[in-house]
C-alpha cells in the first residue's frame, strides 16, 4: 500500500492530523494497535483551548462540540475554606470549551468513515524504516499477516508508549523527564457537578479537582499516593476525602453517586528533542507529556498538528520545506511553556512527601499572590486558555 503521509496512531493527534489532511487533499493511512472502542473507551481530560477548537472548525468536525461542549469563562481555587475565582475572559478575552476527549475522538471517527478515511486497526510489531531518506516505509502484521506501507512522510501519533519515538537513534534524541511522587485518583459519576465552574483545590491533606463532563456527569479526582490501586478506595471513601478536601459550602452541596468509572493516573512531565528525524514527525504524547493539572495534554497534542499539517500543506500545495524544516522548533517551543505552566500549577496545588516548612510557606504565598494579583491571573489564564499558536 501506498500513501503519502502514514499516521501510526488513531488517537485524537492522528486522526485530527489525518481529517485536516483530508480536507486539503493530501492521502493518509492510520495504523493503530488497538480497537476504536478500544481507543474511545479511555478516558482523559476535557478541556479545550480556542485554538483546538478552531482546529476542529477547520476539520469540519466541530457542529457536535459547539452544540454540547460547556464555554467556561473562569475556574476556582482553593485553599482550605478560601475560594477565589480567576476569569478567563476578563484577563485574556477568552474563554476553554468543557468537552470530553473521547467525545472529540468519537467525533474525529466519525468524521474520517464519513469521508472515505484508510485505517488499519489491531496492527502488531509496527517499524519504521529508511525514515531518514526520501522514502520510507513501515513494515506491519495484522492477523498474522505482513504488510507494509510506503510513504513520504511518518506521523508518528502514537503516544507514550508508541514505537517512533523510539526509532529515532539515541544519539540524536535528548530526553528531559521529572517524575511526580503521587498519583490522581479519579473519578466518574451521573451526578450534577458541584459548581458550574472547575475548583482546584489546595488541601493539607492534597489536591482535588471537581470537573465535569456535562450537567448531569462529574469528574473528580483526588491526589493519591502512587501505591495505591482503585480498588483500595471504595467510592465511599472516595467521597469523604474529596468533602474533606474542598472548601465546607462546596462540601456541603456535593451530590454524590456510584462511580461509573475509577482509575489512577501517575503524573509525569517529558519532553524529546527534536521532535522530527528525517521525515519521520512526533506529534502529542509521542513527543511529551503533562502532569494533568491545566489539562494540557490534548491541547498541546493540537499545537503539533496545526504545525505539522501547515508544514505539509506548504510541502505540497507550494513545494516548500520551510514548514516541515521549522515543525521541531516552532512546536518544542509552545511545548516547553505548556510544560512550564503544567509544572507550575502542579507544584502549586499538591502536597508533596517531605514538603519542608518552609516550602509550604512558599506555596501559601504563591496561592495569596494569585489570589490578590491581577497581573498574576492574568498570566495564569493566558496560559490556562492556551498561549497562542
Ligand atoms: N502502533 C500503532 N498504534 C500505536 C502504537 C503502535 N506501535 N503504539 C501506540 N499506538 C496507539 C495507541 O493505541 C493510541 O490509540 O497510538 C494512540 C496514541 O493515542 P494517545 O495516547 O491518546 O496520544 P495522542 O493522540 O497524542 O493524544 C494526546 O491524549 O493521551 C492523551 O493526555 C493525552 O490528552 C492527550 C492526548
Ligand atoms: C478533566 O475533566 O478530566 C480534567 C479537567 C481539568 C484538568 C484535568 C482533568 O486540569
Amino acid at each position: 500500500m501506498k500513501t503519502q503521509v502514514a499516521i501510526i496512531g488513531g488517537g485524537p493527534s492522528g486522526l485530527l492530523l489525518s481529517q485536516l489532511l483530508h480536507t486539503r487533499g493530501i492521502d493518509s493511512v492510520v495504523l493503530e494497535r488497538k480497537t476504536k472502542d478500544y481507543v474511545l473507551g479511555r478516558i482523559r481530560a476535557g478541556v479545550l483551548e480556542q485554538g483546538l477548537v478552531a482546529l476542529m472548525e477547520k476539520a469540519g468536525c466541530a457542529d457536535r462540540l459547539h452544540a454540547e461542549g460547556i464555554p467556561h469563562e473562569g475556574t476556582w481555587i482553593s485553599y482550605g475554606d478560601e475560594m477565589f475565582r480567576v476569569d478567563f475572559t476578563e484577563h485574556t478575552g477568552k474563554l476553554v470549551m468543557v468537552y470530553g476527549q473521547t467525545e472529540l475522538t468519537s467525533d474525529l471517527y466519525k468524521a474520517r468513515e464519513e469521508s472515505g478515511g484508510k485505517f488499519e486497526f489491531n496492527v502488531e510489531d509496527v517499524a519504521i524504516h529508511s525514515a531518514d531518506t526520501d522514502a520510507p516505509h513501515i513494515d506491519y502484521i495484522v492477523a498474522g499477516e505482513a504488510r507494509r506501507l510506503d510513504c513520504d512522510f511518518i506521523a508518528g501519533c502514537d503516544g507514550f508508549h508508541g514505537v517512533s519515538r523510539q526509532s529515532i537513534p539515541l544519539d540524536v534524541r535528548k530526553e528531559y523527564e521529572k517524575v511526580y511522587p503521587f498519583g490522581w485518583l479519579g473519578v466518574l459519576s451521573e451526578t450534577p457537578p458541584v459548581n458550574h465552574e472547575l475548583i482546584y483545590a489546595n488541601s493539607p491533606r492534597g489536591f482535588a479537582l471537581c470537573s465535569m463532563r456535562n450537567e448531569n456527569l462529574s469528574r473528580y479526582y483526588i491526589q493519591c499516593s502512587l501505591s495505591d490501586k482503585p480498588d483500595d478506595w471504595t467510592d465511599e471513601a472516595f467521597w469523604q476525602e474529596l468533602k474533606r478536601r474542598i472548601p465546607v459550602y462546596q462540601a456541603e452541596t456535593l451530590v454524590m453517586g456510584p462511580s461509573i468509572e475509577k482509575s489512577i493516573a501517575p503524573l509525569r512531565s517529558f519532553v524529546t528533542e527534536p521532535m522530527r528525524w528525517g521525515n519521520l514527525f512526533l506529534c502529542g504524547d509521542a513527543a511529551h507529556i503533562v502532569p494533568p493539572t491545566g489539562a494540557k495534554g490534548l491541547n498541546t497534542a493540537a499545537s503539533d498538528v496545526n504545525y505539522l499539517f501547515d508544514g505539509l500543506c506548504d510541502f505540497y500545495e507550494n513545494a516548500s520545506t520551510d514548514g516541515i524544516d521549522t515543525y521541531s522548533e516552532k512546536a518544542l517551543a509552545r511545548v516547553w511553556k505548556a510544560e512550564r505552566f503544567s509544572w507550575w500549577f502542579s507544584s502549586l496545588m499538591h502536597t508533596y512527601p517531605n514538603q519542608s516548612e518552609f516550602d509550604l510557606k512558599m506555596q501559601v504565598a504563591e496561592i495569596e499572590y494569585l489570589r490578590s494579583c491581577t497581573s498574576a491571573q492574568r498570566s495564569m489564564a493566558e496560559n490556562y486558555v492556551g498561549l497562542p499558536y
